[in-house]
């Protein structure tokens, strides 16, 4: 296989950032295929729901498609717990993470801040406060957060709903994974 011929770096020349640059394009292109593999993993991630929490994103993503959401929110909805295998308690911001480069600042936001605002629902059960979610309120995109929550999210634990094949939602993911990424954030500015 061609490589570089540094060892660091800071040796690297042109030709070798050139060629990194050939074989990223083509890995970034892979995106997509690699975050429904993931998102497929979700099928054995963790118990104690009557459902996995594969059936769990398809029906938030269900949910959303019959309220006619647009294709950037219907994805967001499938991917929004894709964080959970690798960062279980912070599985907010990774799903978000992974969505950032390809979706709107709202969509963003929502998805990264999904967890704490889900956590009105059970919080109080562990003696704790249920409300955080109230720190946010006058944020512009509080009250859609509070309905993805509200509409899709905390009720897709239901093993009795008609839930839409993931291979339907499939040509969507592709089609806001091959997006233009926006480039401040993956300038990491
Ligand atoms: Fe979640
Ligand atoms: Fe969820």
């Amino acid at each position: 296989m061609e490589t570089v011929k540094f060892k660091e770096m800071k040796d690297g020349d042109k030709e070798d950032y050139e060629l990194l640059a050939k074989f990223e394009d083509k890995y970034i292109e892979g995106t997509a295929d690699r975050v429904i593999r993931i998102l497929k993993g979700l099928d054995s991630s963790l118990g104690g729901y009557q459902i996995s929490r594969l059936e769990h994103s398809l029906q938030t993503a269900s949910r959303a498609l019959r309220d006619k959401a647009d294709e950037e929110t219907i994805v967001a909805a499938l991917l929004h717990d894709i964080g959970d295998e690798i960062a279980p308690l912070n599985h907010s911001e990774i799903s978000a993470a992974v969505l950032k480069p390809f979706v709107s600042e709202k969509t963003h936001w929502i998805v990264q801040k999904h967890g704490l605002f889900q956590s009105y629902y059970y919080n109080h059960h562990y003696g704790q406060d249920r409300n955080l979610r109230n720190k946010f309120k006058g944020h512009p995109f509080y009250e859609d957060t509070l309905n993805f929550c509200s509409k899709w999210d905390q009720n897709s634990f239901d093993p009795n709903y008609e839930t839409i094949p993931l291979k339907d939602f499939i040509p969507m993911v592709y089609r806001i994974f091959k997006r233009e990424p926006h480039k401040h954030v993956y300038l990491g500015l």
